[in-house]
């Protein structure tokens, strides 16, 4: 049995993380958001999967998180970065984490996508799109094809550079969820709220409102319907970015309140 764990916002890592399922087989998927929740957390596999976004040559703060917290016990480990346009040392932070708790990766494996961050990049255009969307296929592919050889590797050591841009986001996250605005627009459909995968959304007054546990993912942002969530470059009405393959609802099935209370 493999198990394959996942953060994802916008559905690039999703994606990612259900092709490797399809190709393998015999594989459970979990969303680390819902995961990270549990007061203690095994994971137990013949072989363990990671696939989550670089964030700022980082890691997203709930895999950070989660792999400080959690308890190992598989032979096998394979970390996945999906990424818009370089990982920078996203890869060699997680790799530190878990040596500091003795445990080595075995591979590391890195999924060029679409870029999701439109509030510094804008929206992407079609056909740099589709070549992305292709990349991110074949690269996915070789994962799988790695993951069933028991493929090994190592990644560089320590990035300085990637460690600071990490780090100023780690501290900027804290403050940026106070900085979206919603429009008059909003008809409080509760599309962000459900496809959130850190339940960092709650409604009140029938509007969203966006609390500390934001991630800063863009899920949000990018789905919106009505395009009414608006943050840096994203304004109101801009399109936003949801993985071709990815529906809304399963994006909302992954959702960690969702699935808790469920
Ligand atoms: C806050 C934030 C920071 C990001 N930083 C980087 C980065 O440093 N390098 C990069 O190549 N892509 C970066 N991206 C793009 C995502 O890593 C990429 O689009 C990823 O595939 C999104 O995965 P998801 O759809 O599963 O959320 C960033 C995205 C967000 C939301």
């Amino acid at each position: 049995m493999i198990k394959i764990y996942y953060f994802s916002g916008t559905g690039n890592s999703f994606w990612s993380a259900k092709k490797i399922a399809q190709i393998i087989g015999n594989c459970e998927l979990y969303n680390i958001g819902v995961e990270a929740r549990k007061k203690k957390i095994i994971l137990t596999a013949e072989k363990i999967v990671l696939v989550f976004p670089s964030y700022a040559y980082g890691l997203p703060l709930i895999v950070s998180r989660f792999v400080k917290d959690a308890e190992f016990k598989t032979p096998y480990i394979a970390a996945f970065v999906t990424y818009g346009s370089s990982p920078g040392g996203t890869l060699t932070a997680l790799s530190r984490i878990l040596k500091r708790k003795n445990i080595s990766i075995s591979f590391f494996g890195r999924i060029p996508s679409a870029e999701n961050y439109l509030a510094i990049f804008g929206p992407p255009k079609t056909k740099k799109l589709e070549r992305r969307l292709l990349m991110q296929r074949s690269a996915t592919e070789e994962a799988a094809r790695c993951i069933i050889a028991g493929n090994g590797n190592s990644v560089n050591a320590f990035r300085p550079f990637s460690a600071l841009i990490s780090f100023l986001f780690s501290i900027g996250v804290k403050i940026f969820y106070k900085r979206y605005r919603i429009s008059a627009g909003c008809n409080a459909c509760g599309i962000c709220k459900k496809i959130c995968p850190v339940s960092a959304i709650v409604m009140k007054d029938n509007r969203p409102v966006f609390t500390g546990k934001c991630e800063h993912c863009q899920g949000c942002i990018d789905i919106c319907p009505l395009r009414a969530i608006q943050f840096g470059r994203v304004k109101f009405g801009t399109p936003g970015y949801r993985h071709p393959d990815v529906s809304i609802s399963e994006l909302a099935l992954n959702n960690a309140e969702e699935t808790v209370n469920s």
